[in-house]
């Protein structure tokens, strides 16, 4: 899908709606993400603290689990905001659940303006490096 012919208003709109619901006790930094599936759909998701810090969930992990839960698809266009509503690039952990679910082609709303992921995680590690070696697909 073309950078243009996505609504990056209403999907930053999504973002920000999911950042306020944000479980974010413990860095008082809350984050909201918006993805657009290639069905037309709108999944978003909000990052969850907890007390054991390490464990805490990304919004991304909340994004993409209703993804899945709702019928799966490819992701075409993500935006994720901070609590000023201003796009946030994803953690290095974050950006692989992108590619993902949505490739290389999957668009990004970034600081610096909208970015493919393939700009945004480079030479990807994906299924083929598995492949490559195994001789086998990846995936069951
Ligand atoms: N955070 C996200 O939810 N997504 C990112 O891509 C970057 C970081 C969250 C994790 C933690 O709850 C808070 O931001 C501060 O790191």
């Amino acid at each position: 899908m073309t950078e243009s012919a996505i609504d990056w208003e209403a999907l930053t709109a999504e973002a920000v709606a999911a950042m306020r619901t944000a479980y974010a006790p413990y860095s008082g930094f809350p984050v909201g993400v918006a993805g657009l599936v290639d069905d037309g759909r709108v999944v978003s998701g909000c990052n969850v603290e907890n007390v054991s810090y390490g464990v805490g969930l990304c919004a991304e992990c909340g994004m993409v689990s209703e993804l899945a839960r709702t019928g799966g698809g490819r992701l075409v266009a993500v935006a994720c905001v901070n609590a000023e509503g201003e796009p946030l690039m994803p953690c290095g952990r974050c950006r692989q659940l992108i590619v993902e679910h949505g490739g290389p082609g999957c668009l990004l709303r970034t600081p610096t303006g909208v970015l493919p992921m393939s700009e945004v995680l480079p030479q990807a590690f994906g299924p083929e490096d598995i492949e490559h070696v195994t001789g086998e697909s990846a995936t069951h």
